[in-house]
């Protein structure tokens, strides 16, 4: 592989979710007022299969409410309160719309990691559907740096969106690098691990590097650390604190 990391380094994590509602407009307008033009969202299907951004599969944390996201019509969900558990300033935040979102950023120069998250059970056509809309809404952008790199913590969604839209790269999102992640990243063809900081050192990303894959860690919310994964060249960081780490 032979990656050269053209995004920013410092990308705002759920928006910039620490400080407004996570993988909401507001989250991201709050990036854009630290001076971020970088963001990781959550993207998840409805039960008519349009992507939303949303982290959990269940309704009750971020929007009040019980069941299964899966089980909502986009029309419902759209209209439901993701904003009132951050804030009362907040309250009648809504759950956003992907295509929304990705509008928003484009319009503001705004770079986007798009984690595919599906419901349990929805890997495989959650990443089809979000890779034929991504390519649909940057069927315009001649410079592929400008397009979103897909990551994933599920093999089925990775897969689905490498052959539904196979020029959008991909990044495989882990917990912890398992010893054989060279033969899988190859199988998985994608061009960048992203990790756990807490399970990285400086042997891991030397050899991750060495075999040229682009290296994004997550979740980073301190300062010298950010630091010392840039050192041993980590080339991107995911943040809560985009108060503390100034974007870049
Ligand atoms: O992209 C890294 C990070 O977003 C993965 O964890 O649970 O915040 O989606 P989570
Ligand atoms: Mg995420």
């Amino acid at each position: 592989m032979n990656f050269n990391w053209p995004y920013p380094k410092t990308i705002a994590h759920r928006g910039a979710g620490k400080f407004a509602p996570e993988n909401t407009l507001a989250s991201m307008k709050k990036g854009l007022e630290f001076g971020y033009r970088a963001v990781e969202f959550d993207v998840m299907l409805t039960a008519d299969d349009v992507p939303v951004l949303m982290h959990d599969p269940l309704l009750g944390r971020t929007v009040a409410g019980q069941g299964s996201i899966a089980q909502l019509q986009a029309s419902e969900l759209t209209r439901m309160d993701a904003g009132r558990w951050f804030g009362s300033e907040y309250a009648g935040e809504t759950v956003p719309l992907y295509e929304d979102i990705v509008r928003f950023c484009r319009q503001h120069g705004i770079w986007m990691n798009v984690e595919i998250k599906p419901v349990p059970g929805y890997e495989q056509r959650t990443g089809e559907v979000v890779a034929a809309l991504t390519q649909s809404l940057f069927a315009d952008e001649a410079d592929c740096n400008q397009w979103p790199l897909f990551s994933s913590f599920q093999i089925d969604a990775l897969e689905a969106a490498r052959y539904t839209a196979p020029d959008i790269q991909r990044g495989w999102l882990l917990d912890r690098v398992p010893p054989d992640w060279l033969e899988r990243i190859r199988v998985l063809d994608c061009v960048v691990m992203d990790c756990n900081h807490l399970h990285l050192d400086q042997n891991i990303v030397t050899r991750i590097k060495a075999e040229g894959y682009g290296l994004m860690s997550y979740t980073i919310n301190d300062a010298a650390r950010a630091q010392e994964l840039f050192a041993w060249g980590v080339d991107a960081l995911c943040t809560d604190r985009i108060d503390l780490l100034s974007a870049s």
